[in-house]
């Protein structure tokens, strides 16, 4: 069994790595304001990251978020850098978790995963790049075992929603439940969405990248996860969704990659039914189609050339300039904006045969929230890592490389979500 130590025998539970990134601000505030949920009652915690003024700053921040006169006393400061592995290991030999936010993952996330691995930390990052998440898993995942050191990838909005929310559906289901259709839809407040730079920059290169990712999956040499009950049929590349009211599209981000690894490690591990799943997500009427259907060919055409990723991410140094003009607008737009996914399950009720027949009994779960990147996210990856502090005996028995629902699948992350603004609930 892989230990979690949450006696003093490392100076902090948790050290946030990142911690002046955009994402990483609040994931701090997240921290300060559930310190009382920590291991009896307490939290010791750092923040961590290459430049100490600008972690000071973020304390700073955080003090006046929280309406507290100041966090320094409480909070430490590790200076650490990607670039510099000893820097790297010192930080990771105090830390019980290391909350990693320095992304893109595929050009800052695995040094950081090895000197967790080496060091005996935990790591839990939000990662939506399946090409690194599925790369950890292949390169660390023996490493890891033998060390007792969990990596749970894709803690934030992606994709502990949706794969939580198909265990959560699973477990409502009175029956088998085979199949399981998302539709997520998102709401933006009047100013429109938010997105910062390195999450900009995650998504150019993800696309860039996908057939990289092909060629990965081959090397696993997973035999194909068995069909149970009926074959559940892939929709078209838009549609209109009758669920949703509303055109729709596949969704592209790292929600199916990890499903699909949960379920294979759920039924590899305890012989669970796989769930086929479909992840969808709503784009609204005829001009959003339009639009989008702009947007997404030039998004297309950039991030195919190089001088293309370039001007994106050019383009992205002025996003971040206006987003720092604008704190006070972005805020109140993450005010407004909300997400909800929609689930629809089939399955056998109890009793039946799912190889005989049609599936037999429908469920309908919803799973939402508040503003997805920087709200959900940061409240996401906290309640994660406290349920590694507070649950360790309901974690796999080994260590390893593993999705948030093969990680949390026996534990009360879902309750913890709920009673922190990410509700699921049965409709
Ligand atoms: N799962 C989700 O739904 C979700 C939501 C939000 C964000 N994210 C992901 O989170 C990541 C961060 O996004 P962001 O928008 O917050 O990015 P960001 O504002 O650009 O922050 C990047 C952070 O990485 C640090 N960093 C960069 N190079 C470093 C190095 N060599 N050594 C140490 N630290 C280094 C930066 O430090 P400095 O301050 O010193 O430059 C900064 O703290 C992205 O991968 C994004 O996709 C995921």
């Amino acid at each position: 069994m892989a230990r979690v130590e949450t006696s003093s025998s490392r100076p902090y539970h948790l050290v946030i790595f990142g911690a002046s990134g955009f994402t990483g601000q609040f994931v701090v505030e997240e921290v300060a304001r559930t310190v009382s949920e920590g291991p009896k009652g307490n939290l010791k915690w750092a923040v961590a990251g290459r430049s100490k003024q600008k972690l000071e700053k973020v304390l700073e921040q955080a003090a006046g978020a929280l309406s507290k006169p100041e966090l320094r006393t409480e909070v430490d400061i590790i200076v650490a850098d990607v670039e510099e592995p000893d820097s790297l290991a010192a930080m990771c030999k105090q830390a019980v978790i290391v909350l990693n936010c320095v992304g893109p993952y595929r050009f800052y996330g695995e040094p950081v995963v090895k000197a967790c691995v080496e060091n005996g930390a935990h790591h839990i990052d939000i990662c939506g790049e399946p090409q690194f998440l599925e790369g950890m898993q292949f390169n660390y995942s023996s490493q890891a075992a033998d060390k007792g050191v969990y990596i749970i990838g894709s803690c934030g909005f992606d994709s502990i929603p949706a794969d939580m929310g198909v265990l959560y559906t699973r477990d409502q289901f009175k029956g088998t439940l085979t199949a399981l259709e998302s539709f997520l839809t998102v709401s933006s407040g009047p100013e429109g969405g938010c997105i910062h730079d390195g999450t900009w920059q995650s998504a150019i290169y993800g696309f860039a990248d996908s057939h990289k990712l092909q060629s990965l999956r081959r090397k696993f040499n997973h035999k194909p996860l068995p069909t149970v009950g009926s074959k559940l049929k892939r929709r078209g590349t838009l549609f209109y969704s009758n669920e949703i009211q509303q055109y729709t599209v596949p969704f592209m981000g790292s929600d199916p990659s990890v499903v699909k690894r949960t379920q294979r490690f759920l039924a590899e591990e305890y012989q669970e039914t796989p769930v086929q799943y479909g992840a969808y997500a709503g784009i609204g009427g005829i001009g959003s189609i339009i639009k989008l259907m702009f947007a997404g060919m030039m998004f297309w055409f950039l991030v195919k050339f190089s001088f293309g990723r370039n001007l994106l991410i050019k383009f992205s140094v002025f996003l971040h300039i206006y987003i720092y003009m604008c704190v006070y607008l972005c805020v109140h737009q993450m005010e407004a904006s909300s997400f909800q996914f929609a689930f629809y399950g089939e399955g056998y009720a109890e009793g039946e045969d799912p190889s005989q027949g049609k599936p037999s009994s429908k469920i309908r779960t919803l799973v939402q929230g508040p503003e997805c990147g920087y709200v959900a996210t940061p409240i996401a990856m906290v309640q994660a890592a406290l349920t590694i502090l507070n649950e360790s005996t309901a974690l796999p028995k080994k260590g390893g490389v593993y999705t948030p629902g093969a990680a949390f699948a026996k534990t009360t992350l879902i309750d913890r979500l709920n009673k922190h603004g990410i509700q699921f609930s049965v409709i």
